[in-house]
């Protein structure tokens, strides 16, 4: 491609370090697209002639369907799918190939790809997203009213709703999808006719090729165009967000998993087996999908380093930051599928869960709040004499609820038997009914929200 000014050819481990076909043939759809749109805008603008753009148009085509037949024979001394793609046209349709670099560089051209690519990514993982909060609504909805313990600093708190639990993991997945989609709002610039950093001579209009790729509008400044990747990064920021819930989602699945919690039990689908211990049901998907965050969020790192220092616009450096995005990509779009299986696949242990609900004296603070209620008590004492009659229900090993009405008031005279109705677990969940608390009536409500979001 530029023989005019060398007169020896790149050794074997230049080319083999400068090669980036291994990785950005993934690119040649959105390659081909670029091309077309840029060769249309040149005809347009009588940069080339209608015979030209209809020769490239057809030629690119061609190309197209050999690469997808795997036909298309790659080699490192192209470097590139770009040049892959203009060496293979040139061979096909001669000097017509040959004109459709005018008024372009690879620079706003791998910008472009990459670009179109990261937003056809961003569009697949919503619809993977959709699924995802469907399935965890769907199962909110059927969990509803199933009581567990809720826990803080995972020692048992209050009991909650495995249906409200679940729907945490909705909002958190929301917020996520919502963040691609910013993302990608600000993504959608069209680099292309930034040309090599300064722009072109040429009478090319950018409006055009913007318009034709689906870009809300070409970049406003050629060095920026080119040299920018903060898009790619903020794409591996979100996907660091939301990895960082799958991965606590997982790992709660994985305690859940296990014989000390026994809340629930994995599907087949969702489970392996020992070599040598035959009870085994080993939760490695939910492992896998905990750990898979440690590989993007190194993703997004490696790309935030390549790019620190870089002064502009284009520098090689630059061709680095493709692989860390694919595979982020690659891999978030597993896990999430592997998490919506699994979401599908939940088999919850009702007993388990509301056994585990009822110990370590889940529903002190209702008592507290009885206290603050019907004897007028400032919260902090009620706290002070739901302390002492915890310490009593100990020390007989009894349920606060088991315990007798003589050993409260020994604490506080003035309890009543009306105390017990506020001490079972489901009383707990079912008078939590302040917006976004856990009651079953307001997780129907939330599932019901969400329904309407989703539709
Ligand atoms: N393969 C290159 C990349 O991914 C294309 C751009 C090359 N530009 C250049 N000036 N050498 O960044």
């Amino acid at each position: 491609m530029w023989g005019g000014r060398f007169s020896a050819g790149p050794s074997a481990i230049m080319a083999e370090i400068n090669a980036s076909i291994g990785f950005d043939k993934r690119l040649y759809r959105e390659d081909i697209e670029g091309s077309k749109a840029h060769a249309t805008m040149l005809a347009q603008q009588s940069i080339i002639t209608d015979a030209d753009l209809k020769a490239i148009i057809s030629g690119l085509d061609q190309i197209k369907g050999e690469i997808e037949r795997g036909e298309m024979h790659y080699d490192n001394s192209l470097e590139d799918i770009h040049m892959h793609i203009e060496a293979r046209l040139r061979e096909l349709i001669g000097d017509a190939g040959a004109r459709l670099h005018t008024a372009r560089s690879r620079n706003d051209q791998v910008a472009t790809d990459f670009r179109l690519w990261c937003r056809r990514a961003i569009d697949q993982l919503d619809g993977l997203y959709d699924g995802l909060l469907k399935s965890i609504v769907d199962q909110a909805e059927v969990y509803a009213d199933w009581v567990m313990p809720g826990f803080t600093h995972l020692q048992t708190a209050q009991p909650v709703t495995l249906g409200h639990h679940l729907m945490a993991y909705f909002e958190m997945f929301k917020r996520d999808r919502s963040r691609l989609s910013d993302c990608r709002k600000r993504l959608n610039e069209n680099p292309l006719g930034a040309a090599a950093l300064a722009g072109t001579g040429f009478t090319i209009d950018r409006h055009m090729t913007a318009n034709l790729l689906g870009f809300d509008n070409p970049m406003a400044n050629s060095l920026d165009a080119v040299s920018a990747r903060d898009f790619a990064i903020e794409l591996l920021s979100c996907l660091s967000i939301s990895a960082v819930h799958l991965s606590r989602l997982a790992d709660e699945i994985v305690l859940w998993a296990s014989a000390a919690f026994g809340f629930l039990t994995l599907s087949d689908s969702f489970s392996t087996g020992s070599s040598i211990m035959p009870q085994k049901r080993n939760p490695d998907a939910a492992e896998l999908i905990r750990a898979k965050v440690g590989r993007i969020m190194g993703a997004q790192n490696g790309l935030m380093v390549v790019m620190k220092g870089l002064p502009l616009a284009y520098s090689k450096d630059m061709q680095e930051d493709k692989e860390p995005v694919f595979k982020a990509v690659d891999d978030f779009e597993l896990c999430l599928s592997a998490m919506t299986g699994m979401m599908n696949d939940l088999k919850p242990n009702k007993t388990a869960m509301a056994e585990a609900a009822r110990h370590a004296f889940s529903t002190a603070t209702d008592l507290a709040d009885w206290l603050v209620r019907e004897l007028n008590l400032p919260f902090r004492d009620a706290h002070h004499v739901t302390g002492a009659i915890v310490k009593e229900a100990e020390t007989q090993g009894l349920e606060l609820k088991d315990l007798p009405l003589e050993a409260m008031q020994a604490v506080e005279p003035r309890i009543t038997k009306d105390i017990y109705n506020v001490l079972s677990v489901d009383a707990s969940v079912n008078s939590r009914i302040s917006f976004g608390g856990t009651a079953p009536a307001n997780v129907l409500d939330a599932v019901k929200r969400a329904k309407e979001q989703l539709a």
